[in-house]
């Protein structure tokens, strides 16, 4: 803070939207700032309710706290609209003027397209709607009618904002490992998801940036085609309580192990600052709700410090369990 980067490490999933709802509650936050676009589901549980966001910012749950969509984020109009009214935050959700939009015909090139194809993309049409903005055919936030409530020029606001000492999160979306630049090329997404692309989407300078927190989940998981280090068998995944479903597309996620070599090297290239670490009840049940250091098994804390000294990254925030506020906050 003020101003934090938050990215996701490995193939998405780690549960970015956890950690933002928390942050935004625990900090409350100013601003927050969503990228990318509608193919990622940020799942945030508040009170036994379950919401998997695909555009609102996970931050929702301060009320306080101004939602904006970047600048270079991709909008899915019909998707927007319906999460505005399920969380309530008509008031304070602001669209950047020059964000592009997704249309239908984008999600059926996706699913039809061949040079698309064997990728398991998620069928929502960000590729073909990023190529679309490329060629400069694109329609924008601006030149739609429905969003003409919501629209404004959040990089102004967000960098005013900082001139103010407001706090503000940049809420990166996917894995670093789907980055097109970074990633398992051609098994990647349409964009760079690391930070300094989060923060470019955003619209704010690279100086400008205090921490990036690097989200990282105790097991690994991706969903689509693609190289998987360390992949088990779904059997082996469900036997270790580590088998999950797509929380945007429901189709069945590949599992492997932590993987100490490739958080290190995320770390670095991103440039964290600090990280969070995911589902540790999930490779240590008794860890399950602890929200003090000290009531964790040694083996969950001898996990945290071998994270630590590989990556040289402190882990600031631990997950352990599915609400929010299921957190140990080292910070
Ligand atoms: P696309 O982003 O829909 O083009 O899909 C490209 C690849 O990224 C596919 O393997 C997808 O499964 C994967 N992918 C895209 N968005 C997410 C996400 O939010 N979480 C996990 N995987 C994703
Ligand atoms: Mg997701």
């Amino acid at each position: 803070m003020p101003c934090t980067v938050i990215v996701g490490a490995f193939w998405g999933d780690e549960g970015k939207g956890k950690i933002i709802s928390y942050l935004a509650l625990k900090d409350k936050l100013d601003f927050c700032v969503r990228t990318g676009s509608v193919n990622a589901a940020h799942t945030v549980w508040i009170n036994g309710k379950k919401y998997a966001l695909h555009m609102v910012p996970a931050a929702f749950v301060y009320d306080k706290c101004r939602l904006l969509v970047a600048a270079g984020a991709n909008i899915h109009v019909g998707r927007l609209l319906e999460e505005v009214e399920l969380t309530k935050v008509n008031g304070r959700m602001g669209v950047d003027q020059n964000a592009s939009i997704i249309e239908e015909k984008h999600s059926v090139q996706d699913k039809t397209s061949a040079h698309l194809k064997g990728l398991g993309t998620t069928g929502w049409g960000v590729g073909p709607a990023l190529e679309e903005r490329v060629r400069r055919t694109a329609k924008l936030a601006k030149d739609i009618p429905e969003l003409k409530p919501f629209l404004t020029d959040g990089v102004a606001e967000v960098n005013d904002g900082l001139d103010a000492g407001k706090k503000v999160l940049l809420e990166g979306t996917q894995g670093f490992m789907l980055s097109l630049f970074h990633g398992t090329y051609p098994y990647v997404t349409g964009r760079d998801t690391g930070a300094a692309a989060i923060a470019s989407e955003a619209g704010v300078g690279p100086t400008r940036v205090d921490d990036v927190l690097i989200v990282y989940k105790s097991f690994i998981t991706r969903v689509g085609a693609g190289p998987l280090p360390g992949e088990m068998t779904k059997e082996e995944a469900v036997a270790r309580g580590w088998f999950e479903t797509a929380a945007g597309t429901g189709r069945d996620r590949r599992s492997a192990p932590f993987n100490f070599e490739l958080a290190k090297k995320v770390a670095k290239i991103n440039g964290a600052t600090q990280s969070a670490l995911t589902k540790l009840d999930c490779l240590f049940p008794k860890c399950q709700g602890a929200r003090k250091f000290s009531d964790l098994p040694k083996e969950a804390k001898d996990f945290i410090a071998e994270v630590e000294n590989q990556t040289g990254v402190p882990v600031v925030l631990v997950g352990t369990g599915p609400e929010a506020l299921d957190i140990i906050d080292r910070r």
